[in-house]
Order: structure tokens, then sequence, then C-alpha cells
């Protein structure tokens, strides 16, 4: 019987090509995403269903995962993708925005765990591939901190679940990408602003002239993080932990081989 993966976040970039590729193997899949009636290009898939999900809306969630499991009858592999980032001077950063990073990149996942767990005790098992970042291993660069506290927290999340779901044959795995082609990520990135203050001024200069130069070989392959995605759902990989990208690599080995102070001035060498 073909196994089923229930993805979320999958109307552009990675959350898109990870259902495209399951698809492809054969899976079903049950694509979330915000707006459905929208979606063109993932309807060519005969074992591809969409539903509706935002991941902050507790009782979306709730359906689209009930919704999901009477459509292919089972769930076997979510896949915790939808996020966003906010980014800019935490002092700057507008309550609503400080929420919503938390509500999508954290308390998202938590809905979507919390919703497919009943099915997976009732199956004997299941897997949560939570795609985190290399921002959830370590910090990179300056303004990043509200991105970074929500994926050391999804970090925090699925180590500290590992206990409660191991003993019910329930997998948990982290996926630490940095940046890669053919998303949407830097575009829907929301940036605190306030005209009068301007001493972050210099700094969000910089990180948007950053954001906006990054392109081209800086940039990861995406079907590499779907590759690992692909290993690690098909147990072909049982890593807890898979850091994707040279850059990925690189910052690890550094922040690790440190201590902590040295790393820190080090990522800010660049912005003094
Ligand atoms: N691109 C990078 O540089 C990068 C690096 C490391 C990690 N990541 C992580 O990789 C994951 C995928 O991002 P991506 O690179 O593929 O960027 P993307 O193209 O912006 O995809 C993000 C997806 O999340 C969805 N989403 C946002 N808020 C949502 C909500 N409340 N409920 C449901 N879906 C929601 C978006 O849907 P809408 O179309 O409805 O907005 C979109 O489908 C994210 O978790 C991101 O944090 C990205």
């Amino acid at each position: 019987m073909s196994k089923t993966i229930l993805i979320t976040g999958t109307s552009s970039g990675l959350g898109k090509l990870t259902a495209i590729h399951f698809a492809k193997m054969g899976w079903n899949v049950a694509a979330t995403m915000r707006s459905p009636e929208k979606e063109t290009e993932l309807t060519a898939y005969s074992n591809i269903q969409l539903f509706r999900l935002d991941v902050t809306d507790v009782e979306q969630v709730q359906t689209a995962v009930k919704q999901a499991i009477e459509a292919f009858g089972t769930i076997d592999v979510v896949v915790n993708n939808a996020g966003m980032g906010a980014y800019g001077a935490l002092e700057l950063a507008e309550e609503q925005a400080i929420d919503w990073q938390f509500a999508v990149n954290v308390r998202g996942p938590i809905n979507v765990i919390r919703a497919v767990l009943p099915h997976f005790r009732a199956n004997g098992g299941g897997m949560f591939i939570n795609i985190s970042s290399y921002m959830g291993v370590t910090s990179a660069v300056p303004l990043g901190s509200l991105y970074n506290m929500s994926k050391f927290a999804l970090e925090g999340l699925t180590e500290g679940l590992y206990y409660e779901l191991k003993p019910l044959n329930i997998e948990l795995r982290l996926v630490e990408q940095g940046g890669s082609s053919g998303n949407n990520f830097i575009n829907n990135v929301v940036w605190s602003t306030n005209p009068d203050i301007q001493d972050y001024d210099r700094l969000t200069a910089q990180m948007k002239n950053l954001f906006e130069q990054a392109g081209g070989a800086d940039l990861d392959d995406p079907q590499t993080i779907v590759g690992v995605i692909s290993d690690l759902a098909t147990g072909k990989s049982t890593q807890f932990r898979t850091l994707v990208g040279d850059e990925a690599h690189e910052l690890v080995r550094l922040r690790q081989s440190v201590p902590i102070e040295e790393f820190l001035e080090t990522m800010r060498k660049p912005f003094m």
C-alpha cells in the first residue's frame, strides 16, 4: 500500500518541491496550504490532494488532518515545513510580528503535531520531520533574533519530545539547511522599522543588502534538501539532525570549535 505524507506550506519553495518529489515516488501526498484555491501546479498530480491549513489555526489544523486521514486512510510521515521570517531590530518589531513569528514557526508545528499524534498512536508509529534551519543551531547574522528564537525553539521542542514519543514508535527528525534557491522566503520576510529611531539603520541597510545580494552559487540547491527529507521519510537515513549545505556545516563547525564570545565577535566583524 502507498505511504502517505502530510506537508505544511506547500504553496511554494521547499514544501511544493517536496510534495512533487513524493508524488513522483508514488506516495499519497496531503499537500496543505493557506489558500488551496490559488494552487495550479500540484493539482496536476492524481496522488496529491490539497487541504486548507493555516498552521496558526488550531481548528483548521485538526480539520485538515482529519480530512487527509479520511482521504488516504492513514498518515505515515508529517513534514512541518511552513515558516516565515521576522527580521529587524527587536526594539523596533511590532507586537504582532513578534507573536506571528512564534505562531507560525513554533506554535504551528505544535498544532500539527498535537493533531496528528492520536492517529500515530493508533497506528503504532509515525514520523515528524521538522524543517528548522542552521539558524536553529547557531546565530549567524544581526537582526535575526526573532527567527533564531523560533528555530531554536523548534529544535528544543523536537529534542524534548523525543523522550515521550520514542516509546510509542514515533520518530522525530530535524532538517537544518541554509538559504536555498527557488523559494519566497526572502520576499515574505517581515522587517521591523521605525523612522524615529536611527540607531539600527546601518545594520538594517547592511542586512537588507545581504538579503538582496543572496543568490546564485551562495544558495543551496533545494533538491538537496528534498533528498534529505526523502531519505529520512523512507528510513534511508536515521539521523535525528541533518545539517544541509556547505554554509551550514561551516558555521556549525566554527560555532562548536571556538568559545561563544569568539564566535559572536567573528560573526559580527563583517557588520562593524
Ligand atoms: N529559504 C531559506 O533561506 C530558508 C533557510 C533555512 C530554513 N528555511 C525554512 O524552510 C521552510 C520552507 O521555507 P521556504 O524556503 O520554502 O520559503 P517559502 O517559499 O516562503 O515557503 C514558506 C511556506 O510556508 C507557508 N506559510 C507561511 N505562513 C503559514 C501559515 N500561517 N500557515 C501555513 N503555511 C504558511 C507559505 O505559504 P503562503 O504562500 O500561504 O505564505 C509557504 O508555502 C521554512 O520553515 C523556513 O523557515 C528557509
